[in-house]
């Protein structure tokens, strides 16, 4: 007995015992805890396609993607056999002064597997979270500057109810009140400006261009980059951006001479229904942050890219100060490569691209009556994600009480049904894989309808 409690007790069954040790020692994320310890836990043992299996052997369809970034399912054969093949040679060894095979690979794959606009992203930094994509992204463009000799640039444009990750440069550029507020002493300021969204900005996309051309033109030169989610403002709320928006920031940004940086961590490798978000408006970023699905949702490597121009100010002798001094032990481990080139192949050679179009117009065919619902608000998709915003009166645009949790209650009764789901608020999400089967889908979609009404 050494007092950790991790003994079966009695005629404990298995199961009992580790969701008895999770509430003992596990500290989880974005979770309220005293809820969560006094609630039934869920615990997962493994994975069979797009579903998860708990300890009682409770299958659940993984319809956020295990957090939106599983893209072919769980235990995929080719992703499994990379891994495995690639754990026959070596599991990591450092990118610092160093190379490694598939870091290589990977980062050569990434630059041709770029749409025409987004050519010019030739160069990849790696990273493991997509917060230290963003982090790179934010250090990167402001010491860019520095090197060409503008070294009054120290500002960022961001969207209120961005995200872009959790550690503090990227909360710095976070919009999210709930998640962000707190940490304000600690944080570099920011320029936010509201976000494009129809529905929470009634002003429309061209209040936003015109607050960002202000600030831009009123610190002229003083300006680092403009940072966001292309398309949809994934966890502040699945705020979709009207079309054209993006392409229009672009041509600000362009005029202004102020860098642009795309985070893609959440919207790209198929969500949005391309396999970059920023496609679909034919724009390129100066900076794209990936993490999440880069390796099917796999392993923990993300990546930042960048153009040979931004690139090429920090070439330099070390003494002149050009070397850009960030990195993390894990920087591109060589089993994250091996999944994401895996994971990328996949993406290409089972042709998902090509059947995302009708999935995620199903997508849209179920959520269609709801949309008569007196508690749906406003429903928004974006190609496979979606949020449906759940108030107490529609016409008035209020919300529910925050206590009642209204999509956390909706959400429970999807995963009673055997649909795995998290909200944001009073926002139901769904993030399936792109890959879901449309049969599993309908499913899915059929659960979530259910769900809603019977909630
Ligand atoms: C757009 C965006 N950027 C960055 C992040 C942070 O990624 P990570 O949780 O891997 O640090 C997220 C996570 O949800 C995200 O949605």
């Amino acid at each position: 007995m050494n007092g950790s409690g991790c003994e079966l007790n009695g005629d404990e069954s298995r199961a009992d015992r580790l969701a008895r040790l999770d509430k003992l020692y596990v500290w989880h994320p974005f979770t309220a805890m005293r809820q969560y310890i006094e609630s039934e836990q869920i615990v997962i043992e493994s994975g069979d396609g797009f579903e998860l299996i708990d300890t009682r052997g409770k299958r659940y369809i993984d319809g956020f993607s295990s957090l939106w970034c599983n893209l072919h399912g769980h235990r995929v054969p080719q992703i499994d056999a990379a891994v495995r093949d690639q754990l026959g040679r070596v599991a990591h060894s450092t990118l610092l002064g160093l190379a490694s095979v598939p870091s290589i690979e990977l980062a050569a794959r990434l630059a041709g597997a770029m749409p025409p606009s987004m050519a010019e992203l030739t160069k990849t930094f790696f990273s493991d979270s997509g917060a230290s994509a963003v982090e790179v992204a934010l250090k990167m463009a402001f010491q860019y500057y520095r090197n060409i000799g503008q070294a009054k640039r120290r500002r960022f444009i961001a969207l209120r109810d961005g995200y872009h990750g959790d550690t503090l440069g990227a909360v710095s550029v976070g919009g999210v009140e709930a998640f962000h507020k707190l940490f304000g002493p600690l944080l570099f300021e920011a320029t936010f400006v509201d976000t494009p969204n129809a529905y929470y900005n009634p002003a429309g996309a061209d209040g936003t261009l015109e607050q960002i051309d202000r600030a831009l033109a009123a610190h002229a030169g003083e300006y680092c980059a403009v940072i966001l989610e292309p398309l949809i403002q994934a966890a502040g709320g699945m705020l979709t951006h009207p079309a054209g928006f993006l392409r229009k920031l672009r041509e600000l940004t362009r005029r202004h001479d102020v860098l642009l940086i795309a985070d893609e961590v959440a919207t790209g490798f198929c969500r949005t229904g391309r396999l970059f978000a920023c496609e679909h408006e034919g724009v390129g970023p100066d900076m794209l942050c990936l993490g999440k699905g880069l390796t099917g949702g796999y392993l923990p490597v993300a990546a930042t890219m960048t153009t040979p121009r931004i690139f090429d100010a920090f070439r330099g002798e070390p003494e002149e100060g050009r070397t850009f001094y960030h990195g993390h032990t894990f920087t591109g481990n060589a089993l994250g490569c091996a999944a994401a080139m895996a994971s990328i192949d996949l993406i290409f050679s089972s042709g998902l691209l090509a059947t995302l179009g009708d999935k995620v117009e199903l997508i849209g065919r179920h959520l269609r009556p709801l949309a008569d619902h007196p508690n749906v608000g406003d429903i928004r998709q974006c190609g496979m994600m979606v949020g449906i915003e759940l108030v107490r009166d529609r016409a008035g645009k209020k919300p529910f009480a925050p206590s009642r949790g209204s999509a956390a209650a909706v959400s429970r009764e999807a995963v009673r049904r055997g649909l795995m789901i998290r909200p944001l608020e009073d926002i139901v999400v769904l993030m399936p894989a792109p890959a879901m089967d449309s049969p599993t889908l309908e499913r899915m979609m059929n659960i979530t309808v259910e769900a809603i009404r019977n909630t």
